[in-house]
């Protein structure tokens, strides 16, 4: 894999620079930067080359459809503030646009297309839409790690037309993920919880082999809750993933890794409300599951404690309200009181959980946090991920 960091002479050469801006946001506001502020080192680097610099990024899933709450208008200003230079964000189609538009202004140094996700053929890896992209440019940079399980034209197809090369936080993010899955200490427990549960449910059944313990907390859970004959009322799940499952559970038997759900749930009756405690029997049909209950939580920590390395990688509930966060918290406090004293390895990754972390100043007490959440699971598998095999 090239390295844009070896490149010689990029003075007014214009780089197309794929990023992953996908940060929470709020009615418009960013809840979480650390997205942002990941990649400010390859804008810096960048900007003293003296290059020019397009930024493609996505935020969120708008399916191929302008989504004006889905504009990435708050991320390029965050961004502004950060590196103190002006941004030109062009939402002009990106069809009429021709790469003579982009730096009429020879003082313009840094231009933002509008997410990419607004145009259907980013997400279909077309082969036409990814040539219209790189016309703009003379070189592609990928410091996108997060998003390159995506085989999506900007991260993918797009390295057939330019000469392609990874950026400094895609390799610092490998390194790491490299080194903890090559000098891994033993007990290793894997924590996958979040909502994007399509992402993650095909992933399990291939990690089971790699670990002691996977524990399955967070939106996740409530395919397996279900799975096993309960109630989850209105709580959010995948639908046809029975089968996949019924090969975890089938993997599982062969195998001396254990999977831990939970055993007990806290419930509201919508996202606002309350917490109240449930066995799983006694969940109805208008509760949502919103976090793990004190059985569950004991039954967690008791684990991490005997584990001598962690990768964790999606929130527990839904802590954005404050009566559903106790799961994740006390997940996090227990990780980062061991990693204190030194008997532990840990590793976060994704957005949520980033942002989850950082609510509660942890995030120094992490052995590594990646931005990657779907990307950091499919890299343990062991798969080549598109987006790099596509740079290699
Ligand atoms: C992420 O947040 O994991 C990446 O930005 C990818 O987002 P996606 O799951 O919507 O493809």
């Amino acid at each position: 894999m090239n390295s844009i960091k070896d490149q010689e002479n990029l003075s007014q050469k214009k780089i197309l620079l794929r990023l992953d801006l996908n940060v929470p946001l709020k009615d418009g506001f960013i809840t979480d930067e650390t997205r942002i502020n990941k990649i400010v080192p390859i804008i810096n680097f960048l900007i003293k080359k003296k290059a020019k610099i397009i930024i493609i990024s996505h935020v969120g899933r708008p399916k191929g459809k302008i989504n004006k709450i889905l504009s990435l208008k708050p991320i390029c200003e965050n961004l502004e503030k950060k590196i103190k230079k002006k941004i030109k964000l062009f939402n002009d189609n990106i069809f009429n646009l021709k790469k003579e538009d982009l730096f009429k202004n020879p003082l313009d140094q840094i231009v933002f297309l509008e997410n990419i996700r607004f145009y259907k053929e980013e997400e279909e890896n077309d082969k036409s839409f990814a040539k219209h992209l790189a016309s703009f440019a003379d070189y592609y940079v990928n410091d996108a790690f997060s998003c390159s399980h995506r085989a999506h034209a900007s991260v993918c197809k797009i390295t057939e037309f330019l000469p392609s090369f990874a950026g400094l936080q895609l390799k610092t993010e490998i390194n790491a993920l490299k080194k903890v899955t090559t000098e891994i200490e033993k007990p290793i427990t894997c924590i996958i919880g979040g909502s994007k549960i399509s992402t993650k449910i095909g992933i399990i059944k291939n990690l089971i082999p790699k670990f002691d313990n996977i524990i399955i907390v967070g939106g996740m859970a409530n395919n397996i809750i279900s799975y096993k004959g309960n109630n989850i009322g209105k709580s959010i799940k995948e639908e046809n993933c029975k089968n996949e499952i019924k090969e975890i559970f089938e993997t599982l038997e062969d195998s001396s890794c254990k999977l831990i759900f939970p055993e007990d749930v806290l419930v509201g009756k919508n996202m606002n409300d309350k917490s109240k405690i449930k066995e799983l029997s006694n969940i109805t049909d208008d509760d949502l599951i919103l976090d793990i209950g004190p059985k569950t939580i004991k039954k967690i920590k008791d684990i991490i404690k005997i584990s001598k390395t962690i990768l964790w990688n999606g929130p527990a509930g839904y802590f954005e309200n404050p009566n559903f966060a106790n799961g994740s918290y006390e997940i996090a406090k227990t990780i980062t009181k061991k990693n204190r004293d030194g008997s532990i390895y840990s590793v976060v990754g994704g957005g949520d959980t980033i942002a989850l972390i950082n609510q509660i100043n942890l995030i120094k007490d992490f052995d590594f946090v990646s931005t990657a959440g779907g990307a950091f699971l499919e890299y343990l598998e062991g798969k080549e991920l598109p987006g790099i095999k596509a740079l290699n």
